[in-house]
């Protein structure tokens, strides 16, 4: 284990449980029609990289890079695209694929962003919901994990750009952050 890791909160194992689960879901809901899986860069990567090949219906890729200003060290409410690939969602499918909802500050924002592109559908998929800390009013369609909040890293989350690559999900410990 990462030694700036405090403790494991879900194993490699769990995880690919738990992505196979949600993939189950997907395929009821969306029964073989065709879906764009949206990549919200750069935390979501792992977590699309394995949903995308369990599910069972055709899936368009795509991706958005966004970054949040405001007063506050947290998302704020204004949200910055600094990538949109510009693939047409016009009476499509679209799927926002997260690694984590927090404040939903960053989806709030998104999926406003996104209902111009019209849609025929749009839901929310995060691995992790950290739903104590949420400030605007928005659900995952579906979720893998509820967790406290805890600093958690690992699958794509990232302290200052670091941890990304460790395949588990482990909460970070207080001093490192603390420095
Ligand atoms: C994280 C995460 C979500 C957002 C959730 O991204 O991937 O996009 O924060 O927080 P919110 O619900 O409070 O808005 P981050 O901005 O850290 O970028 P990253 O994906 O590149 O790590």
């Amino acid at each position: 284990m990462n030694k700036d890791i405090e403790r494991i909160a879900f194993t490699a194992d769990e995880i690919h449980e738990k992505v196979k689960e949600i993939a189950t879901q997907l395929n009821e809901h969306y029964k073989g029609e065709e879906v764009i899986f949206v990549c919200v860069l750069k935390g979501s990567l792992p977590f699309y990289a394995d949903l995308v090949r369990e599910v069972d219906f055709p899936v368009t890729f795509d991706m958005v890079c966004v970054s949040s200003y405001g007063s506050s060290a947290t998302s704020s409410g204004t949200l910055k695209i600094k990538l949109d690939s510009g693939v047409s969602y016009e009476n499509k499918h679209v799927l926002i694929i997260e690694d984590i909802l927090d404040t939903g500050n960053t989806l709030y924002n998104l999926i406003d962003h996104f209902k111009d592109k019209k849609p025929k559908s749009m839901k929310l998929c995060c691995l992790l919901d950290k739903s104590s800390r949420r400030l605007r009013d928005i659900e995952a369609d579906f979720c893998g994990f509820e967790i406290p909040d805890e600093f958690v890293v690992g699958y794509g989350l990232d302290y200052a750009e670091k941890y990304r690559e460790l395949p588990y999900i482990g909460v970070l410990k207080p001093e490192v952050y603390n420095k």
